[in-house]
């Protein structure tokens, strides 16, 4: 789809604690020190609404069908979009998302079994057909996952089984590779610095590009 907005919109995916969260700050603040306006985000949420739908999502105490799941994260996604995402990239802002379509593949594709064809077609509703200018993926191994869980009490997805999360990182991968747009696939395991230098000079180059 041709642009029809002067921001830059960024993705960051991965499975869980992957360490995204501390990327995009840095991210943020790197951002900020180029003079650019930054608007973080993140999926499911984003918007009170959207925010509200996240709480019950990642509610340990429901039981959540499948289909629900699905539809639920469809729906935080549809009001981010439209009340966030897409005014700040009209705005000319860089958006900086943690999570965004790709995680419906990973996750409910994956992860739960539903295909990804019907995925794609619920991610370009929700989306109105907005695709990331670049995606980066970390990419972690399950290791990391459990000893990063000591610290935080998990929620409802986390305390599915490892078998789950393997799919979800074996989609990503895939996902990865034949995704059709600009995609970063980085080693969560490297140093903090290393994975911003990698990031940046992506970035910059996509900066320079597009001479946003
Ligand atoms: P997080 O934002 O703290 O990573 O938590 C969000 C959780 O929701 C995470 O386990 C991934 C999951 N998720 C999906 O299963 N599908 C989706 O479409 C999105 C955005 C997230």
């Amino acid at each position: 789809m041709p642009r029809k907005y002067k921001g830059v919109f960024i993705v960051l995916e991965g499975p869980d604690k992957s360490g995204k969260s501390t990327q995009a700050q840095t991210l943020g603040k790197y951002f900020h020190s180029l003079g650019r306006e930054v608007v973080w985000t993140r999926e499911p949420g984003g918007t009170p609404f959207a925010e509200a739908i996240r709480a019950l999502l990642l509610n340990p105490l429901h039981t959540v069908s499948p289909i629900a799941e699905l539809l639920l994260y469809e729906a935080s996604r549809a009001q981010h979009v439209q009340e966030k995402i897409l005014p700040a990239l009209k705005a000319g802002k860089i958006v900086l998302c943690e999570r965004f379509t790709m995680s419906s593949l990973a996750y409910q594709g994956y992860g739960r079994g539903f295909s990804i064809s019907v995925i794609e077609k619920l991610n370009r509703i929700a989306t109105q057909g907005l695709e990331p200018d670049l995606t980066v993926i970390f990419d972690i191994p399950e290791k990391y996952f459990v000893e990063r869980c000591r610290k935080k009490a998990a929620d409802r997805l986390e305390l599915e089984p490892a078998q789950f999360r393997e799919r979800v990182r074996r989609g990503y991968r895939e996902l990865g590779k034949k995704h059709s747009g600009a995609v970063l696939l980085v080693d969560g395991k490297k140093p903090l610095s290393a994975v911003q230098s990698r990031i940046r000079r992506e970035i910059d180059r996509l900066l320079r590009k597009d001479c946003l």
